[in-house]
Parts: C-alpha cells; structure tokens; sequence
C-alpha cells in the first residue's frame, strides 16, 4: 500500500478511535452523575438495582414518596407510599390511577405541570408498575 493510500485508512482509524473514547467519557459522566445523585445514592442496595424503581428514582418522585414494597426510601416522606397508590387513589381522589396521573388534583397537579413532566409512556409505565404492586388493586 502506497503512503498516499493509507492516509484515508488511517485517518479513518483515528476517527473511530476518537469516537470510542468520546463514548466511554460519557458514560463515565453519566455514572459519575448517578452516583452524586443523593437520591439514589441513600436508597438501600436493593432498590437501587431493582429496574422497577428507575424511573421513581430518575424522575425525582421519591424526593417526596417511599415505595416501601421495592425498599425506595424518600427524603422527606411529603406524599404518601406508593406501594398501595393503585388502591388509594380511587378511595382518596375518587378516580383510578392512570386517570388521576392523567390529570391530578392538589399537590401532583402542581408537581406534574411544572417540576416533573412524564411522557404518556413513562406515565403508563408508572401506572402499569404501582398497579402491580398494589396486590389489592382489582
Ligand atoms: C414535591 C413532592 C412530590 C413529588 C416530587 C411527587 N409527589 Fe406524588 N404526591 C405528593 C403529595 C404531597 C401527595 C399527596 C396528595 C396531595 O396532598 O394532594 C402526592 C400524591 C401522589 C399520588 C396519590 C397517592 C395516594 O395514595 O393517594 C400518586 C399516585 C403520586 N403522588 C405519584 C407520584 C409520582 C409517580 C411522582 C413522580 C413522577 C410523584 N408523585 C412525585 C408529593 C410529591
């Protein structure tokens, strides 16, 4: 192979190489960042590992709601535990869950219009997640 050939390929090659690097930089950064996270950080081992409890932790829910049935603990306990959210919601607020989630009254309105915004799919994960929890919700 002529110099003026194996430019391009090594090039090519540093490029990639770059990328790579680029990659793991920020996967180290976004571990580094979960691990600053005090949220996650004080939830016991099991919690932490549960996939069932990403997306409270992510989303910032049990900053104010334990979930006592997958070990999440909460800073501040604010709301009520989500283990039993599926039953208590019809009996406190008069509607099911994912309608409630839907459009929430008193203090998850205010929490759900500004702080925390979910996606329909993260809000149907949320409902689909507590309803199995919730071993007395029909
Ligand atoms: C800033 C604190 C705060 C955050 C963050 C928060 N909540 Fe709440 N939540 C409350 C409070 C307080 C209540 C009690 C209802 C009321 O007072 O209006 C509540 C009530 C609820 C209820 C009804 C529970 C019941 O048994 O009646 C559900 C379900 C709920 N929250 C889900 C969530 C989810 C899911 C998230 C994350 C996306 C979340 N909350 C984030 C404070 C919070």
């Amino acid at each position: 192979m002529s110099a003026v050939r194996f430019v391009p390929a090594l090039l090519a090659v540093l490029a990639l190489a770059a990328c790579n690097r680029a990659d793991s930089a920020d996967r180290e950064e976004r571990e580094e960042r979960a691990e600053e996270n005090p949220l996650i950080e004080m939830q016991p081992e099991a919690a932490r590992r549960d996939p069932r409890t990403q997306i409270f932790l992510a989303r910032g829910c049990a900053q104010c709601h334990a979930i006592s049935r997958l070990q999440v603990v909460s800073p501040t306990n604010v709301g009520p535990d989500l283990s039993t959210a599926a039953a208590d919601v019809p009996r406190r607020f008069g509607v099911q869950l994912d309608q409630f989630l839907r459009s929430p009254t008193g203090t998850m309105q205010i929490v759900l219009s500004g702080q925390i915004q979910l996606s329909v799919q993260e809000r149907d994960s949320i409902v689909a997640l507590l309803r199995r929890l919730d071993t007395n919700n029909p």
